[in-house]
């Protein structure tokens, strides 16, 4: 039946580097997000702000008092997260997505141990959270590393690091069990081959290794962090649930020519393959072939195997934006790094920033998964990002928004009807915040608008866009009336 089951969770998501702000407050340490610098349109072809090279870096340090980072601001949640989480509240969310920072605990990643007021600073969060039948869904790491440790070990190349997360780890585990039931170790852990210093915290260039051998190795290292921190959650807090999570790129052959087809194929595999070895609990033939293809050679970790087998997971999660077509045609076919180039695909239409508006695709996608993996899967992003006008009477009035969504949820209830299992949808950026790939205010995506722009200046007060009237009536009716 296409119908969401009764304890469908439905809610939205944030993060603590894009949303929390209160960078230098509670004794909190830098996160190397701290220095990711907001640059200019014009400055962008030549300068991708998350890409940091360890020349960029330097002049940021140089720097820190002239530069927009606005990651150290978010949406001033440090201050507003009663209000904040009321308003959810209202809405009617069953579940709300946060991440922790890293920093706000163990500020340089080193610390035996944590710092009392960020323990305190989530104790609140999560109780505010209760106080309106809220279940936090919390991810341990949403990209943000203390910059400590890209600095001194170069982020995840090291595998020192992954005896510093299980400690963090561990230490959310015991100390929130009772108040979190529902977990996701690392947010897109694939992303890390599309951007290294953003999801690795690291510097290929300061590695000894061929670039893509840094980055396989630094994705082995959160791989095996990952699955230490799922048997830790099975010895000691058998009732929390724990996902893992990748950005899902759906691709399309760009014609029924079998090469593209097969080079879809091949593509698909890659995007899926960190969460075959979360969910299968080992590599797949497919990835170590390309490794050895590649002469990619990874130091594994001692007794990885069993480790991974004995860390799976328990949901798969994903974000969900958009989808792409592939081809093979050497003309068009153009390799960016470990992926082709995606092609425009003339049957969509596209978001003010060139995304692929697509819910059939999401549907595919969650059979797919579905078909591969076999347990129920959580789509923790989704969402339209637009430039949302506030009218004079403090109104936004946000129908695209309501369009896009409206229609990825009914590819979801598709899915259902289709057999898929799917747990819940936590729309990405509830609360607007700081985009990530643009360093940016006025990318917005949520049903609460955040007044601020690009450089900081605003209220920071709240207001409820049309979104917000619509989504709270779709959780009433549980997704009856979209
Ligand atoms: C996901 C990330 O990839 O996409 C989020 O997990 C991010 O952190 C979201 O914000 C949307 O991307 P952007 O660049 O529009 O913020």
């Amino acid at each position: 039946m296409s119908e969401f089951q009764k304890d469908f969770l439905w809610g939205g998501a944030t993060s603590s580097s894009q949303f929390e702000g209160g960078y230098n407050e509670g004794g909190r340490g830098l996160s190397h997000m701290d220095y990711i610098r907001r640059v200019e349109k014009s400055d962008k072809e030549k300068v991708f702000p998350i890409n940091v090279t360890p020349e960029m870096f330097e002049e940021h340090k140089q720097k820190e008092d002239e530069y927009n980072f606005a990651f150290r601001r978010g949406s001033d949640f440090y201050h507003h997260y009663k209000e904040d989480i009321a308003l959810l509240g209202e809405m009617g969310f069953k579940t709300f997505r946060m991440s922790i920072a890293w920093s706000r605990l163990f500020p340089t990643g080193l610390e035996e141990e944590p710092c009392e007021d960020g323990v305190k600073f989530y104790h609140n969060v999560f109780k505010e959270c209760h106080k309106y039948g809220i279940e936090p869904l919390v991810t341990m790491i949403h990209y943000d590393i203390p910059v400590y440790l890209t600095e001194t070990l170069n982020g995840w190349e090291s595998p020192k690091v992954i005896d510093y997360f299980v400690h963090y780890t561990k230490f959310l585990i015991d100390e929130y069990k009772d108040e979190v039931k529902y977990w996701i170790t690392f947010n897109e852990i694939n992303m890390i081959m599309n951007s290294s210093y953003l999801g690795g915290g690291l510097f290929v260039e300061k590695s000894d290794k061929p670039e893509e051998t840094c980055i396989h190795q630094a994705l082995h290292h959160q791989l095996i962090a990952s699955a230490l921190t799922v048997n830790y959650f099975r010895e000691k807090a058998p009732k929390c649930q724990v996902g893992n999570m990748i950005a899902r790129l759906q691709n399309y052959p760009y014609t029924c020519k079998p090469a593209d087809v097969l080079a879809t194929q091949q593509q698909n595999q890659f995007n899926y393959f960190p969460t075959d070895i979360q969910v299968k609990g080992y590599y797949p033939n497919s990835i170590l072939n390309y490794y050895r293809k590649k002469g990619i050679e990874i130091e594994w970790y001692t007794n990885y195997e069993e480790i991974l087998k004995e860390g799976t997971v328990d949901f798969a999660a994903i974000s969900y934006y958009h989808t792409a077509a592939i081809s093979a045609d050497p003309d068009k076919a153009e390799p960016i790094g470990a992926f082709i180039r995606n092609l425009e695909n003339p049957y969509i239409d596209i978001t003010g920033w060139g995304w692929g508006i697509d819910p059939t695709g999401l549907r595919i996608s969650l059979n797919d998964m579905n078909d591969r993996y076999g347990i129920p899967i959580f789509i923790v992003e989704n969402g339209l990002a637009a430039r949302d006008i506030l009218t004079e009477n403090l109104e936004v009035h946000d129908t695209y928004r309501i369009d896009y969504m409206r229609a990825h949820l009914q590819a979801i209830k598709e899915a259902i009807g289709d057999g898929c299992s799917v747990m819940g949808y936590t729309s990405w950026g509830c609360i607007d915040l700081v985009s990530c790939g643009d360093c940016q205010m006025t990318k917005r995506y949520g049903f609460i608008y955040v007044d601020a722009d690009d450089e900081g200046n605003g209220t920071y007060k709240r207001y409820r866009k049309d979104s917000f009237h619509w989504y709270k009536k779709v959780i009433e009716t549980n997704g009856q009336e979209l």
